[in-house]
């Protein structure tokens, strides 16, 4: 190998070192959200609401959720995610508390309690259901969304939910993923 030949392979070699230093944390950063698992993590979460103790019974209640947002590359902290609506039972009952995404089964709009608190309404396209989230009328395309509800094992349990979406217009309840 001659002096040119010798020159011309190094500075392939220390061209290729430089492009791999690039390149390895650029092809890190770009996959990095593939690999992570905190968004699936923190949709598999159970949120603490409140105290059971802060409940009424048959008194529907509405809670906001809020909760770090990611999506691909980009975290947003502490954003509104949804709304529950938590509805304590008599003693004894199993479950204590049934909660319903406020997400209306129709098209997503908010539910909200009617005026006279015995059923709740979405002003969206009039869906009605009463307090066990049945439809009360044909708007719906099934009753609201039941949620997974656990207590906490304090004295005063918290109200623990997992918040899920579901898709709209389906008479089934469909987790959307
Ligand atoms: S979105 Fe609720 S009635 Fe249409």
């Amino acid at each position: 190998m001659n002096r040119r030949d010798f020159h011309r392979l190094g500075t392939w070699f220390l061209g290729g070192l430089v492009k791999l230093a690039v390149a390895v944390p650029a092809a890190a950063f770009l996959l990095t959200p593939l690999r992570k698992k905190g968004g699936a993590a923190e949709a598999d979460a159970f949120e603490g609401l409140v105290p059971l103790s802060q409940l009424k019974v048959g008194v529907p209640q509405a809670f906001g959720i809020v909760r770090d947002q990611v999506d691909a590359w980009v975290k947003y902290p502490k954003e509104p995610a949804g709304a529950v609506w938590l509805v304590r039972q008599p003693e004894g009952a199993e479950p204590a508390v049934v909660a319903y995404s406020a997400e209306c089964p129709h098209l997503g709009c908010a539910i909200n309690m009617a005026d006279d608190g015995k059923h709740f309404i979405c002003p969206c396209h009039t869906s009605a259901f009463d307090l066990e989230g049945t439809p009360q009328n044909q708007v719906p395309p099934r009753p609201m969304d039941r949620l997974k509800v656990e207590l906490s094992d304090d004295a005063d349990p918290v109200v623990r939910v997992k918040f899920e979406r579901f898709r709209t217009l389906a008479e089934e309840q469909i987790p959307l993923a």
